[in-house]
């Protein structure tokens, strides 16, 4: 079950995140590799219990049907559990490396700070919290305001690009300013993808997608395009992008691939 999900495919948007970042700082090095391992299996994980029956009801994920229809709902939610606790198993390897031997003190450090930020960006400081605030807004009468559908975005999803990016530049040894900044353009780029995400849950394809649309109408979620109407969303998908972009100018490098993939994300289709 824990194979299913993740071999699926999807994007690997936050793996390559993570790379682009490492590599942008100058990382040259292997132990980036269990950590991109890592941030995909939290995700998937994110995923496959997003899906369940008790959170969001889908049926239909990465093109095929979503884990707990296939496994079963129990089964689903041990997968999760599972690479959840897998993620972890995996990417501390950074910190002993099978074949260099002892890692150099400098880099342990890193290793050990980055799984800081990914623990921290995936639990209740982060995407768990967001989820749960969006559990919480679920079927609520009012509408929501714009700070508590921001505090949600934020949380459910960027913080899990943030963990990518910042896990990303702390492994290569960046300087906190160069960290502080990361974390700000990841945010940008987080909210801008769910609400994208929340667009395509109206106007997208489902073949394309490889996921049911019309699954927050179905739960009765206020998103982004019901709080702000599709043209301030993708107003704002644009604003945000900008933002994103101008941050990343205070990093040293070629940033080419990564300011391209962040203008592709703005008219993504899956
Ligand atoms: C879907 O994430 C959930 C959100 C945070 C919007 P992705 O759109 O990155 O899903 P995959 O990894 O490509 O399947
Ligand atoms: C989910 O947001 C974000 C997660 C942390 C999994 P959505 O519920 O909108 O994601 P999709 O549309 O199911 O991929
Ligand atoms: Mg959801
Ligand atoms: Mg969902
Ligand atoms: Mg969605």
């Amino acid at each position: 079950a824990m194979n299913y999900s993740l071999l699926a495919g999807g994007k690997r948007l936050r793996p390559l995140l993570m790379l682009e970042t490492y590599r942008l700082l100058g990382g040259k090095g292997k132990e980036i590799e269990p950590f991109m391992a890592a941030i995909e299996m939290i995700h998937t994980y994110s995923l496959v219990h997003d899906d369940l029956p008790a959170m969001d009801n889908d049926t239909y994920r990465r093109g095929r049907k979503t884990t707990w229809s296939v496994y079963g709902e129990g089964m689903g939610i041990l997968a999760g559990d599972a690479l959840l606790n897998y993620a972890f198993e995996t990417a501390l390897e950074a910190a002993f490396p099978a074949q260099e031997g002892t890692s150099e003190p400098g880099k342990l450090r890193a290793v050990m700070r980055a799984l800081q930020i990914m623990a921290r960006k995936s639990g209740i400081y982060g995407m768990i919290g967001g989820q749960t605030a969006d559990l919480e807004a679920e079927g609520c009468s009012e509408p929501l305001s714009q700070e508590r559908l921001l505090f949600i975005h934020e949380h459910k999803t960027a913080a899990l690009i943030q963990a990518a990016m910042m896990a990303g530049a702390i492994l290569a040894e960046a300087s906190k300013e160069q960290i502080e900044a990361v974390e700000k353009c990841a945010c940008n780029i987080g909210i801008a993808f769910q609400i994208q995400d929340d667009i395509l849950d109206v106007v997208g394809d489902s073949r394309e997608l490889g996921k049911m649309v019309g699954s927050d109408a179905m739960n009765k979620k206020q998103t982004y395009v019901t709080a702000r109407g599709l043209e301030k969303a993708r107003e704002d998908v644009e604003r945000l992008s900008s933002e994103a972009l101008y941050i990343l100018q205070e990093l040293p490098g070629d940033r080419g691939f990564l300011e391209d993939l962040i203008r592709d994300l703005i008219h993504r289709r899956k």
